[in-house]
């Protein structure tokens, strides 16, 4: 059985070296306040700021941002621009998941209650999403003048690794079941070879129930009756659909995080993954996403206390005091909603210092 849990890399006097690749749009100004509420919360977390030009053509900065995560083992993350079509420069951030053997995705889809949202009821959905194959193989050409081939890449190591890390999460997390997502009435093959393994995987957690769905019904059953669902189990672009679909029930791309793992690395970003270009620079985006990856990165690195200050903070800034972005209804700015979360860590840590 490999070992779902990535061991974060220790530092002398506690502290943690982590990378931070603020990427494109609303990256950078969000990267900002996380490294604001790091210093006014005492987190023991020290940031190497690594960048990546989205516009260049060559691959240094990449494998630059690689060696970095290699050396520390952890990095929290905005999007980089994948670029329009003509630039033909293959996306950054598949390719970084990729050389890190970051193969599954997770996302904990958890309703902040009281926030406006599409589905009023409350959702408690976990994502665990393939994150280096399937559709996102980047392996596409032109055979023929006007005949495209793209391939979608599916095998049953990584098939076996990412339903083995849904049914350990289950069993480690209380959960009851594991749906897998697939088209395997149409992709028998490829999606076939998804869905054997899971039911061949399944059989190894007798106590966590297993079923499956096809990925249109699912989405229909996700905005009709999403309590159904507990643990996901999908390939790579179904994984990205649903998690935006749930996203957009729950609030928008504002408020969820994601988390990617592979056997030695760890990568935290927001959820839906988006740059939020259009709004960068104006001091509107929703900070909550991106801070929550931040809760995420101190959880995994064992700096629980701190993870569950800045976690307090969050929820007591956006769920009781009401004080939201737009996205959520609201008519906070970013500065307005990070301010009041500063002024609860500032109190929340002073209080433990007292003790
Ligand atoms: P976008 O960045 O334009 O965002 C979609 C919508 O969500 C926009 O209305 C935006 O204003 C809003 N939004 C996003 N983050 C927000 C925040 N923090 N606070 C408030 N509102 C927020 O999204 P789009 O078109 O999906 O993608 C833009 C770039 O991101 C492209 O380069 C794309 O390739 C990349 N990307 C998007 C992914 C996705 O799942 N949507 C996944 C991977 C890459």
């Amino acid at each position: 059985v490999r070992k779902v849990k990535v061991m974060p890399k220790a530092q002398y006097g506690g502290r943690h070296t982590v990378t931070m690749l603020p990427g494109g749009g609303i990256g950078p100004e969000l990267m900002e306040h996380v490294k604001e509420i790091f210093r006014v919360g005492g987190m023991p977390v020290d940031f190497e700021i690594v960048n990546i030009d989205p516009q260049s053509d060559g691959n240094l900065d990449l494998e630059y941002v690689i060696t970095s995560i290699k050396r520390n083992g952890v990095a929290i993350k905005g999007n980089i621009e994948t670029g329009s079509l003509d630039t033909g420069i293959a996306s950054r951030n598949v390719a970084l998941r990729n050389e890190l053997d970051l193969f599954v995705n997770v996302l904990n889809c958890k309703s902040y209650e009281g926030v406006p949202a599409r589905y009023p009821d409350k959702i408690d959905i976990i994502i665990v999403r393939q994150n280096t194959e399937g559709e996102y193989a980047m392996l596409e050409h032109e055979s023929v003048n006007g005949v495209v081939e793209s391939m979608k890449i599916v095998t049953a190591e990584n098939s076996e690794r990412v339903a083995r890390f849904a049914f350990e999460y289950a069993k480690q997390n209380g959960r009851k079941k594991v749906t897998t997502i697939h088209k395997a009435n149409i992709m028998k093959i490829s999606d076939g070879l998804f869905l054997e393994t899971s039911r061949r995987v399944a059989k190894d957690y007798p106590e966590i129930q297993h079923n499956d769905m096809i990925i249109d019904n699912c989405c229909m059953q996700l905005v009709s009756n999403p309590h159904q669902f507990d643990v996901m189990n999908m390939t790579n672009l179904y994984g990205t659909i649903v998690s935006n679909v749930i996203c957009g029930l729950m609030g928008g791309a504002g408020l969820l995080s994601g988390r990617n793992y592979g056997d030695h690395y760890a990568v935290f970003e927001p959820g839906t993954r988006n740059t939020g270009t259009s709004i960068a620079g104006k001091n509107i985006a929703n900070p909550v996403a991106m801070l929550n990856a931040a809760v995420d990165m101190l959880d995994h690195l064992g700096h629980k206390t701190h993870a569950n200050i800045l976690s307090r903070s969050i929820r007591k800034t956006v769920i009781d005091d009401g004080i939201r972005t737009a996205d959520l209804g609201g008519s906070a700015s970013t500065s307005d909603v990070v301010s009041k979360i500063k002024k609860y860590v500032i109190e929340e840590t002073s209080q433990m210092k007292c003790r």
